[in-house]
């Protein structure tokens, strides 16, 4: 599934700032127009079975090259095969209904796995925040004067209220009920008439932090301890580059448990009965490739205008716009690469039947470059209308499926292998917990 709803983002500028610090703005300015080569380093090996012409989609520890996709995708188009798992995986329909499975879901995995919250390109300057629910719980992140990008929880060390909404760009937090002030760094800085407050240590009552991290062009937000380890994304090189613009964000609830929703994206055996006018006519039936490095995934769907890499030698193969990707990053969030724009889709799971889904839209590249982002937006819109809508009435069929009582569980086959790829990893995270 790839979706696209379009809204407008909207980026306050820190005027007071831009006049007290030029150097850090060279410095953010650096970061964003730095451009890195290439997505993935692969070193993982894969089978091929000659004899029945099929390959398998093994476990690794990064996604393949550029190159080696499109020799893989062109050696299934000669064969008529595809990637196919090592086995088939039977999910109880029980999981999916459970209240007491999502508490665990949320408490043991999504809040403890290193998740992405919003790409860097949210917070291009000093001050710049996003606050929403990430597994349940308010969570502002904000670039500091130092550039660092910092996480806390939240809510106000008076009585609770959050200090932040939505996104924006400030000098401090100022908390909307009573006044309490706090800095970019969590300190809190000001308590209006604080002689009612005898004794109040206001150093030890900060913004409470969580974990933050940035890395591949996206801020990831790790809430609990122990967290579960980062390793499976060892070998990244990039995933959002510092060229590429953010132009829409959109946050649109569904009536879908998460899993659902997620599912939805990460296989292409539906490609064919589920969009059989809005994207088979420009891609294949059942024709991936599948990469699972660490906990993730990356599907490939290729579109048949790949078919003219088959002349051109295989170093010089570029992809751009002959595929799509779509990662999987465990547990919540895909990043879809389509042929001219980039979707963060963040997958917030609200109720056991309920998902709200935070999509940032960028460009594929070309900095501010009108034409780049008038091209992206009109790419976003198309796959918005057609095939994403064809996914979202399909999940939101299966939700209403669920209590018919008919499936005791859901059986994905050997083409649903990056599915049973994430059931398998959320099994075991939640088992070692
Ligand atoms: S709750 Fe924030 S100032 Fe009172
Ligand atoms: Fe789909």
């Amino acid at each position: 599934m790839v979706d696209a709803v379009m809204g407008s983002y909207q980026s306050s500028r820190c005027v007071a700032f831009v006049q007290h610090d030029w150097r850090l703005l060279q410095v953010l300015s650096d970061f964003r127009h730095r451009r890195l080569a290439g997505f993935f380093v692969g070193y993982g090996a894969r089978r091929y079975d000659p004899l029945d012409g099929t390959q398998e989609a093994t476990d690794m520890k990064t996604a393949m090259d550029d190159q080696s996709v499109a020799q893989r995708v062109l050696d299934h188009i000669a064969n008529g095969t595809t990637d196919v798992g090592q086995e088939v995986w039977r999910e109880p329909v029980e999981n999916y209904r459970s209240g007491e499975r999502l508490a665990a879901e949320l408490e043991q995995v999504l809040r403890r796995a290193p998740t992405p919250f919003c790409p860097s390109a949210a917070l291009p300057e000093a001050g710049s925040y996003v606050a929403r629910e990430a597994a349940g719980t308010p969570i502002v992140v904000v670039r500091g004067s130092d550039g660092k990008v910092r996480a806390f929880r939240n809510a106000c060390r008076h009585r609770g209220m959050q200090v932040a909404s939505g996104s924006g760009c400030s000098r401090a937090f100022v908390c909307r009920y009573h006044g309490w002030t706090y800095n970019l760094e969590g300190s809190l800085r000001h308590i209006p008439h604080e002689e009612g407050f005898p004794g109040f240590d206001k150093e030890a009552h900060p913004l409470v932090p969580v974990i933050a991290s940035e890395r591949f062009g996206l801020v990831f937000v790790t809430q609990d301890e122990p967290a579960l380890g980062d390793d499976s994304l060892a070998g990244l090189i990039k995933l959002i580059g510092p060229d590429q613009s953010l132009f829409a964000t959109a946050e649109r609830e569904f009536e879908v448990n998460w899993k659902i929703l997620l599912e939805g994206f990460i296989e292409g055996y539906h490609i064919k009965s589920t969009h059989p006018e809005s994207f088979l006519p420009y891609g294949f039936d059942n024709l991936n490739v599948i990469d699972l490095f660490g906990r993730n995934s990356r599907v490939t769907y290729p579109f048949q205008r790949i078919k003219k890499l088959a002349k051109v030698p295989p170093q010089e193969r570029r992809v751009e716009g002959l595929l799509t990707y779509v990662y999987h990053l465990f547990p919540n969030v895909l990043i879809t690469v389509l042929s001219r724009h980039t979707n963060v889709v963040i997958l917030e799971p609200v109720a056991i039947d309920r998902t709200r889904q935070i999509t940032y839209t960028l460009t594929n590249g070309g900095g501010d470059d009108p034409e780049a982002i008038a091209e992206a937006r009109r790419d976003a819109e198309f796959v918005g209308t057609t095939g994403a809508a064809e996914d979202r009435a399909v999940v939101q069929a299966i939700q209403r499926g669920l209590g018919s009582g008919a499936n005791e569980a859901f059986t994905f086959g050997k083409f649903e292998s990056a599915i049973a790829h994430f059931h398998r990893t959320l099994t075991a995270a939640l088992s070692h917990s």
